[in-house]
């Protein structure tokens, strides 16, 4: 099958009954949509277990001992991948990070051997980076039923770990979610980060979310969670208790028209010391990264002592451990 060729690819990637297995746990993490609080929080309270203070030795389990991971990234990444493997790894579990760029991907192999050639080599779970809406999902719907899919980064729809540990990173800091406002700034319309912050927030009762973009850069209306929508940076974060600053994902834009420039974009939607004073006080500034600095963020904000940008990447490392915790129980479990 040819991942392009199929019109249903899109709506995989909603098909959030694809997640649980037939007892209700967590099997495939392909969106946080279709999880309910009570699962995020259980995901958020394992991940606190395996945070560590900075500069002592990181925590470690041997809840993927005798397990494979296999790290597939079709798209570039440091941080997503470089956390999984230290995560699977953490857990003592082995992990095959494949070079794209040298493996028979580049002799046309489709996606699908690919997978069945490593799960034959006992692979149990696959970390799956991919810039086609619905590939995690296909590949969940073909692997054994002792295999696991975790999605890594999928178009601009989904990327949950990331959006777990953005929840992580904000429970750490403000407790609850029912009283934040929570202000999403810049290039909603192709960020996958976005997408997966905003659903987890929805789920966890945020009390106010906000989505500021230029109109170019504004969801589609009906892809995303309600919110108030700003297209002027100051009112938008205004008292925000949290506000994510975004790249612009030039990489998923299509038509540059409406796209501020660089300078343009910095002056109307950048984040800096002088406008984080409107926010509310002891407001935290997140970024997913990677970060473009002087583009959404100027370097002595993310620099600052309200960014927390480091933590989120090590939050990172912790929420990915208690994903695979979580699936390695589901696989080995016996129903
Ligand atoms: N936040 C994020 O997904 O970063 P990487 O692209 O470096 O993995």
């Amino acid at each position: 099958m040819s991942l392009t060729d199929s019109p249903d690819l899109h709506n995989l990637s909603s098909q959030s009954d694809l997640q649980l297995n037939s007892s209700g746990r967590l099997r495939h993490l392909l969106s946080l949509r279709g999880l309910g609080r009570e699962q995020l929080t259980d995901l958020l309270d394992l991940a606190e277990t395996f945070i560590s203070p900075s500069g002592s030795p990181p925590v470690r389990s041997n809840a993927m001992a005798d397990m494979t991971v296999a790290n597939l990234f079709f798209e570039p990444s440091t941080r997503t991948r470089a956390s999984f493997e230290l995560a699977a790894k953490r857990l003592g579990a082995d992990v095959l990070d494949l070079d794209i760029n040298t493996s028979s991907q580049v002799k046309g192999e489709e996606l699908l051997d690919t997978i069945y050639t490593l799960q034959a080599m006992q692979v149990d779970v696959f970390v799956i980076r991919d810039a086609v809406a619905g590939t995690q999902a296909m590949v969940a719907q073909h692997v054994d039923t002792h295999v696991s899919v975790l999605n890594a980064g999928e178009a601009n729809c989904s990327h949950p770990t990331q959006g777990l540990l953005d929840l992580l990173t904000i429970r750490r800091h403000k407790k609850t979610f029912g009283d934040l406002i929570v202000a999403i700034v810049g290039d909603i319309a192709h960020s996958r980060v976005a997408q997966s912050a905003a659903d987890g927030l929805a789920t966890m009762g945020v009390g106010e979310l906000r989505y500021v973009a230029p109109p170019a850069l504004a969801p589609v209306p009906g892809t995303m969670p309600a919110a108030k929508l700003y297209q002027d940076l100051d009112s938008g974060i205004r008292d925000a208790d949290v506000v994510m600053a975004l790249r612009v994902q030039n990489e998923r834009i299509k038509d540059l028209a409406g796209v501020p420039a660089r300078d343009e974009y910095f002056a109307a939607f950048g984040l800096t010391n002088e406008r984080m004073q409107l926010a509310a006080p002891g407001a935290i500034v997140m970024h997913p990264g990677p970060v473009n600095r002087g583009v959404e963020i100027d370097s002595t904000l993310a620099d600052g002592p309200s960014s927390v940008i480091t933590e989120q990447v090590a939050n990172g490392v912790a929420v990915r451990m208690a994903v695979l915790t979580t699936v390695a129980k589901t696989l080995t479990h016996d129903d």
